[in-house]
């Protein structure tokens, strides 16, 4: 399929980022810092709907995100939902707030897989990330019962400073619980993590010796655990192809309707995102002015224009080089092409201890 010239596949993948509202506090929570309102969540009805027409679209897989999607009363419905349009469903939860029972019922309704966030394999250290003191303790119980359940489970760590010494600990900590998989996040700068960026972000030892590390667990563990890890991207020569390029893998729905190519994409000014209230997400998927902004590579600049890898990392993050350089057209500043990659690599040696600017509800 085609719009105004640009070839448009189908997407695999959807965001649905259910709610806002969480009771954990973590300093590098992707939500924006302006978190939408509990009256404004789209109700059951109108999930169900996007999720049929995701369906029709060609998506495969939703990700129920927030947020902490328990906090929504209706998850169970919600679930049904997807299911019922034929979606395979991850829930991603931070395992507080959700019961047992609540587990059970989600299990038993259809839910597909569930990923449980640990922000630590110490749990002084992992209560006082989350800014939730007995948030560790309620995540393994959770995730022990997960595996009782029988659905796979993903353990998904964020890396940072103060726990990428622990990576070895931490995929341990995975295997105890019975994770068929484990995901090593850095932390990406966008939202809450960008506040805290000299707080969290690691140095250039720690980082090559967690990348040695993972490395050798992949080795050791093969046929165990599956190990997903990237490099963090302010260390990186090469910029991601970030969500697989703007518009061409996946959509983004907010709580309250809004649907964006990314997470992060309302940093970018002038951009305008349509709602599941007022359009089908076929026609937002297809035709909507955020999704068309940076489709194909006409609006590329050099050096990217003539990049032989302009196919593969489609210019790397477009909120990345809106942050950093202040042009969204720009080549992502990671790239050591670019002639703004001297900015990535001085914040990467900026690090104060300080207290996190925790994110609030
Ligand atoms: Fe928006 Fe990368 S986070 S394009």
């Amino acid at each position: 399929m085609t719009t105004n010239g640009v070839s448009i596949p189908a997407p695999l993948g959807l965001l649905a980022e259910l709610t806002h509202r969480c009771p954990l506090g973590c300093p590098y929570c992707s939500n924006p810092l302006v978190l939408d309102k509990r009256d404004d969540e789209l109700e059951v009805a109108t999930w169900a709907r996007v999720f049929k027409e995701a369906s029709a679209l060609g998506v495969l897989q939703v990700h129920l995100s927030g947020g902490e999607p328990a906090a929504r009363r209706d998850l169970v419905e919600i679930v049904k939902s997807a299911r019922d349009a034929g979606l395979y469903s991850n829930l991603i939860t931070s395992a507080v707030g959700l019961t047992r029972q609540t587990l059970r019922t989600l299990a038993d309704v259809g839910l597909d897989h569930v990923q449980i966030s640990i922000q630590d394999s110490d749990e002084a250290s992992a209560d006082h990330i989350a800014g939730y003191k007995g948030a560790f303790a309620r995540k393994r119980a959770l995730a022990m019962e997960v595996v009782k359940l029988g659905l796979p489970l993903t353990i998904n760590m964020v890396v940072h400073r103060a726990n990428i010494a622990r990576i070895p600990a931490m995929v341990e900590l995975s295997l105890s619980l019975g994770a068929s998989r484990v995901e090593i996040a850095h932390v990406q700068y966008y939202g809450w993590a960008l506040q805290n960026r000299a707080a969290l972000m690691p140095t250039r030892e720690q980082v090559d010796k967690a990348v040695a590390e993972v490395e050798g667990l992949r080795e050791t563990l093969r046929g165990r655990i599956v190990i997903d890890a990237v490099v963090p991207d302010y260390y990186a020569r090469f910029p991601k192809p970030c969500v697989g390029g703007w518009g061409r893998r996946s959509l983004n729905v907010t709580p309250a309707g809004k649907v964006l190519p990314c997470h992060a994409a309302e940093v970018i000014p002038d951009l305008e995102f349509w709602n599941v209230r007022e359009h089908s997400l076929g026609e937002i998927w297809r035709s909507s002015p955020a999704f068309m902004a940076f489709r194909g590579s006409d609006w590329m600049q050099e050096p990217c224009r003539s990049c032989a890898l302009k196919d593969k990392d489609f210019g790397g993050c477009r909120c990345q080089a809106f942050l950093l350089v202040g042009n969204a057209r720009a080549a992502d500043p990671v790239c050591h092409l670019s002639p703004h990659h001297p900015v990535v690599q001085h914040l990467a040696s900026v690090h104060r201890d300080q207290p996190y600017l925790y994110r609030h509800s």
